[in-house]
């Protein structure tokens, strides 16, 4: 049987009874509600592409004004939009800086940033100067630990939401775990897995900022190459950490109430040596290819392992760099039993019989988050499955109702500090460092307020 909308709002009560006693107080203003939201896209490469694309499916939102530095994707976007049969919003490019206009566009409800990383947290802040409650950024959230703290304050200081649309929280298995673990079927938590296990060398790679110009597919990152491998193999090739934790991190934090009664104590980063970006380039493009001469420093496999006040331990890898099938490796496990999404198993103590998996599917289905039940039509056609659907729902609903977003600032600084912190560990010997409280100790008084029920 499936559960119920009112057995999982009693069953969370329950599981979070804990955090209930003390009543925090709200940082952020409440705002009215409106039936229509208007927003502004910074970055409309494949990433804001398919945000853009779920937006001009809802009859809940104007696309105001968007913003692109590259022809080729405003062209793309552009079209879409025609094809959506929506009017063309305000559309602004020309430098790295015309996103300060499409931020002067009068009654934006709110903005989406979806552009490199080094241009999230500066965009974040200054959407924030310009008055813009509400600010959804794609992951990550910054570059240095200051960036994080920026961002905290500036959202404090403003009283705006500031959400990181980290998409894999919404996943059906996952939300079926969380739905698990919120009814105890694993018993205490103990240990949770996650990571980013995704082979990106053909994303970190390719050839052509334009087809016809001599540049080798598979090889060229940089000013030669388009879409990720122009920023992103940048990242591999200066930096050694895990740069890309929130897809595996969210998740799990969520299973255990992080800044919601609990929080992340410290953390210590492994990395191996760095080998496979070298050998892809060699294969492509051979030995005497420029780029075989590059020297990245992003280890292949970055190891992390998390403390957490409450006594939870968890072990996220950033494995990009070498030939594997995708898989973001969670495992879930408390004294009851636990799950492994790679072997889709599930074991619960005195249900599944003794020493054996059960297949995951049946648990599952079972368990299928309110959430799915109630939106799996809508996510039709909606990227990764279907999840995008609610990372951009949610941030819409939000607006609508003028309350706080599902995911919000402390979420965002606290996964994505992630890859700062690792950083610091591995150059200082593996050490292990010590992780901040963006939240200045409300983590302790913070309700559970993520995924409760079935709106958003
Ligand atoms: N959540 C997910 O599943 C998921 C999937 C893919 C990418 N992402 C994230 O989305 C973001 C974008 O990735 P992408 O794959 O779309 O990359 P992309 O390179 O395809 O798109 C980035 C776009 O930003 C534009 N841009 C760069 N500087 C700009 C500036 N100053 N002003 C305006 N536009 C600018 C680029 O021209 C490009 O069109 C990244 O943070 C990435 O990690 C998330």
């Amino acid at each position: 049987m499936p559960t119920t909308r009112r057995d999982f709002v009693k069953n969370v009560s329950v599981a979070s009874a804990g955090l209930l006693m003390t009543t925090p107080s709200n940082l952020f203003a409440a705002l009215p509600a409106k039936s229509k939201v208007r927003l502004g896209i910074i970055g409309t490469g494949f990433r804001g592409e398919g945000h853009l694309a779920l937006a001009l499916r809802r009859a809940d939102v104007e696309i105001a004004a968007i913003c692109d530095v590259d022809d080729r994707m405003l062209a793309r976007a552009k079209n879409i939009i025609d094809k959506s049969g929506k009017p063309m919003p305000k559309v602004f490019t020309g430098s790295n800086y015309a996103y300060r206009d499409l931020l002067a566009t009068k009654d934006l409800d709110g903005v989406i940033i979806a552009t490199p990383w080094e241009w999230h947290a500066p965009m974040i802040l200054e959407a924030l100067s310009a008055g813009i409650k509400y600010v959804a950024t794609e992951v990550i959230l910054g570059i240095t630990l200051q960036d994080h703290w920026d961002v905290v304050k500036a959202a404090e200081a403003n009283k705006a939401h500031v959400m990181m649309l980290e998409n894999v929280c919404y996943r059906r298995d996952v939300l079926a775990v969380l739905n698990m673990v919120r009814q105890g079927m694993f018993g205490e938590i103990l240990h949770l897995q996650g990571g980013y296990q995704h082979d990106l060398r053909g994303v970190k790679f390719n050839g052509g900022a334009s087809p016809d110009n001599g540049t080798v597919p598979g090889a060229e990152f940089g000013d030669k190459a388009f879409s990720e491998a122009h920023w992103r193999t940048n990242h591999s090739l200066h930096r050694n950490g895990d740069l890309y934790p929130t897809h595996g991190v969210g998740p799990v934090a969520m299973m255990v109430d992080i800044n919601r009664g609990n929080r992340f104590m410290s953390l210590s980063s492994f990395s191996t040596k760095t080998r496979g970006l070298h050998n892809y380039i060699v294969k492509e493009g051979g030995e005497s290819h420029p780029n075989a001469k590059v020297r990245f420093k992003l280890g292949d496999i970055v190891t992390t392992q998390i403390h957490c006040t409450n006594g939870e331990t968890i072990l996220l890898q950033h494995d990009t760099n070498n030939p594997r099938p995708y898989s973001l490796g969670f495992r879930v496990q408390g004294t009851n039993g636990l799950w492994m999404d790679v072997a889709n198993s599930i074991y619960v103590e005195g249900v599944s019989k003794d020493d054996e998996w059960d297949s995951a599917d049946q648990w599952l289905k079972k368990y299928d988050h309110p959430l799915w039940q109630r939106w799996s039509k809508e996510t039709e056609g909606a990227g990764h499955g279907g999840m995008d659907f609610f990372v951009l729902h949610g941030f819409v609903e939000a607006i609508k109702r003028g309350t706080n977003t599902p995911m919000n600032v402390y979420d965002a600084a606290t996964w994505s500090a992630i890859t700062p912190l690792s950083e610091a560990s591995i150059e200082a010997g593996f050490q292990t460092v010590e992780f901040p409280d963006f939240t200045s100790g409300q983590w302790m008084y913070r309700k559970n307020d993520f995924a409760l029920g079935d709106e958003f």
